[in-house]
């Protein structure tokens, strides 16, 4: 343990899979308690108990992301679990409106329902786009971040405690990448959030800034290293040539989270592994 987080209480929406179980282990390392938040029960009870093996102290609870009676519950549960809030990520996120974190099988289905699609007609992405998939995709990303946000500040004001608030975004909050506009949408949506809540809670001691990771090995982006097409045009755009690990935007996210960005907020960082180079 280095401590950068000791005697800290994160809360991880999405912590049960990849970037934001990643943030839950790195800071746990560092010395931070830990409330996992995610649809998924099952690897999220597996990822708390990997760190109270390794241990450090964390725990459970489901969260629907676009709840906000499940984001207050969240909130409450890590006041009685461990009496504060100083730190939360906003990982919990979909690619698309069916998305389940592990079901590379229907990610892999989907995607080539889409270029079907676009093959008959190139406008499909648009045009055909379902409402209310654009609806979930906007209320799970965009919405459920601000709901996290809402809960966990009013927590912090209250308390009269800073805080760091991280939410993930994308490439995609720049880049309209390819498809559905919904994910990159509501991407640059999360952006402009936090630049937002930046400014409002900057008085209070509250910093809010975000990540934009490029593509990242976890279950998000399986599918796509499953289809040549996809992989090769990734590793293409990518001037470091690989994608990323989970572990290397933790370590991002720490730095927003600690001291060392103590005069940071209202940041929009990239690590895509030169992404936005070109
Ligand atoms: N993997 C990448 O390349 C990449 C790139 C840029 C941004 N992101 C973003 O990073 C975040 C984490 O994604 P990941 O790549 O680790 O994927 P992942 O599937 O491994 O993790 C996403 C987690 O969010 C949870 N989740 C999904 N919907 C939810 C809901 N409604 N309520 C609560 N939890 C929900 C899932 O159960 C899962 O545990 C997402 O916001 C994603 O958009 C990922």
């Amino acid at each position: 343990m280095t401590g950068r987080l000791q005697d800290k209480v994160a809360i991880i929406t999405g912590g049960s899979n990849g970037i934001g179980r990643a943030c839950a282990e790195r800071f746990s390392a560092e010395g931070a308690k830990i409330l996992i938040a995610d649809l998924l029960t099952e690897p999220g009870e597996a990822a708390a108990a990997a760190i109270n093996d390794a241990g450090g102290t964390a725990s459970f609870i489901e969260l629907e992301a676009a709840s906000p009676e499940a984001n207050h519950a969240m909130a409450a549960a890590a006041v009685e679990s461990y009496g504060q809030i100083d730190v939360v990520v906003t990982a919990a996120g979909v690619s698309s409106a069916e998305y389940t974190s592990g079901d590379i099988e229907g990610n892999l289905k989907r995607m080539a329902q889409a270029a079907e699609a676009s093959a008959v007609n190139p406008a499909a992405s648009i045009t055909e786009l379902d409402i209310d998939h654009w609806r979930r995709v906007l209320d799970v990303n965009l919405t459920g971040t601000l709901l996290a946000i809402q809960a966990t500040a009013a927590v912090m004001v209250d308390q009269k405690r800073p805080g760091s608030i991280v939410t993930i975004a994308s490439i995609a909050a720049r880049d309209p990448l390819w498809g559905a506009p919904s994910y990159p949408v509501s991407k640059a949506g999360v952006w402009m959030l936090t630049k937002n809540a930046s400014q409002t809670l900057a008085p209070l001691g509250i910093r809010v800034n975000s990540i934009g990771p490029g593509f990242i090995e976890t279950n998000m982006t399986a599918a796509f290293s499953e289809v040549d097409e996809f992989h090769n045009m990734i590793i293409a755009k990518t001037p470091m040539g690989r994608k990323g690990e989970p572990s290397e935007i933790a370590s991002v996210a720490l730095f927003l989270a600690s001291e060392d960005a103590s005069y940071v907020t209202g940041e929009l960082i990239h690590p895509d592994g030169g992404w936005f180079t070109g």
